[in-house]
């Protein structure tokens, strides 16, 4: 993993490599990924990959309906989007020799864990995944892989540590490719968090973070959490499923562990966490589910307003009545960065357990009284 400041040749860099191999070994597959498709047509397609093909002198021949590329040795690299369902079984249908998650602040990690089953081809490269970033709070889950080298759903040791290793790169060792000013005139002069992050590439907390009260005095073990009176599960539907399983024990709210997976049916998926969890007392579920929601047992639609939801978390919060189990992986690892934009608007990104644990909280704050008098407890 590359991680570091804005602009310091990471994607450059990488996207040579990977072209550097797929060069090197006829008839191979290479894959560079990214949150959402659009981003990658516009970065990759359009920008780097011609870059990078013209210094190395390569005439590549693009299919724009399957959006890959040939090299003259017959090698292809394929770009992709996680957010196109399409797109996704056509591009996780192959095997590839390289695997490239680009920006991976943007991607969850059961996306990163399926992308990883595709690196399966065989040739004589040694198969590699590379990533990059700018990087996020020192909670992301490539923090843990990359930096702290631990699981980063499990958090034990990782059984192959040397199998990770990473390398910061910051604008100042691009300077020579930047424009004259953009280091001092753009980014030493950005506020203090942006700044650290952008220049320094340092981990830190996001700007315009959603749950600012939110501080690792909040985080419990599994047995600091008293009995339960009621169990409720919120749901986010998508390519990635997430769950959140949300206990009450009087005014107090406790996040006590989550689940999520990729590209998943719903009735695999309730079946999971069914098994994992059992005898909740509601799903509340992503009403834009439509019939997905069905497969889930005890499942029901959940109060979507977004701002009132976010709001009666931050009262949580701050009344010193919300908590999160160490076991919430997910939860933990999206509560830093859920962030607005400077337009105020919520950033729609790595944000499926934080939907659903709003799906949990808000619902049964809005009907839990009406329905605990005839819901099986
Ligand atoms: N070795 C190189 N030769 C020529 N130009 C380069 C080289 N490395 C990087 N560049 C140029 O520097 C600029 C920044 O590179 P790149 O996009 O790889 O940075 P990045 O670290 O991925 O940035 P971001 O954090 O914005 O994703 C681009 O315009 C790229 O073409
Ligand atoms: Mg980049």
């Amino acid at each position: 993993m590359l991680y570091g400041g804005s602009r310091s040749g990471k994607t450059f860099l990488l996207t040579h490599a990977l072209i550097v191999r797929a060069a090197k070994v006829p008839g191979t597959r290479h894959l560079i990924v990214r949150h959402r498709f659009a981003h990658v047509k516009s970065s990759i397609w359009y920008q780097t990959l011609p870059d990078v093909l013209k210094i190395n002198g390569i005439k590549a021949t693009e299919n724009k309906s399957d959006w890959f590329m040939t090299l003259p040795n017959g090698s292809e690299i394929w770009v992709g989007g996680l957010d196109d369902k399409e797109r996704v079984e056509k591009i996780l249908g192959n095997e590839y020799s390289t695997v490239y998650f680009n920006e991976v602040s943007q991607i969850g990690y059961d996306s990163i864990t399926v992308g990883l089953t595709r690196l399966a081809e065989k040739s004589t490269l040694i198969n590699r995944a590379y990533y990059d970033c700018n990087p996020p709070s020192p909670l992301h889950w490539a923090h843990k892989l990359f930096i702290e080298k631990v699981d980063p759903k499990g958090g034990e040791p990782l059984a192959k540590p040397e199998l990770y290793a990473h390398m910061l790169m910051n604008p100042h060792d691009n300077a020579e490719n930047l424009p004259d000013d953009y280091i001092e005139n753009v980014l030493a002069t950005l506020p203090e968090r942006a700044r650290r992050r952008f220049l320094l590439g340092e981990w830190v907390k996001a700007e315009g973070v959603i749950y600012e009260g939110f501080s690792d005095s909040h985080i419990v073990t599994r047995e600091e959490i008293p009995p339960i009176e009621r169990h409720v599960v919120g749901l986010d539907f998508g390519l990635n499923t997430a769950a959140v399983l949300v206990g009450f024990a009087g005014d107090n709210i406790y996040v006590i562990d989550d689940h999520g997976t990729y590209n998943a049916t719903a009735s695999a998926f309730n079946a999971e966490i069914w098994e994992r969890w059992g005898n909740y007392d509601i799903v509340y579920c992503d009403p834009a589910g439509g019939e997905r929601i069905q497969e889930i047992a005890y499942g029901d639609k959940a109060n979507n307003s977004v701002d009132p939801g976010i709001d009666n978390i931050n009262a949580a919060i701050d009344g010193g009545r919300f908590f999160v189990c160490e076991d919430a992986h997910g939860v933990l690892s999206e509560i830093y960065d859920y962030r607005r934009d400077d337009k105020e608007r919520v950033v729609k990104e790595n944000d499926h357990f934080m939907d659903a644990m709003r799906y949990g909280i808000f619902s049964e704050a809005q009907y839990g009284e009406v329905l605990a008098g005839y819901v099986e407890i």
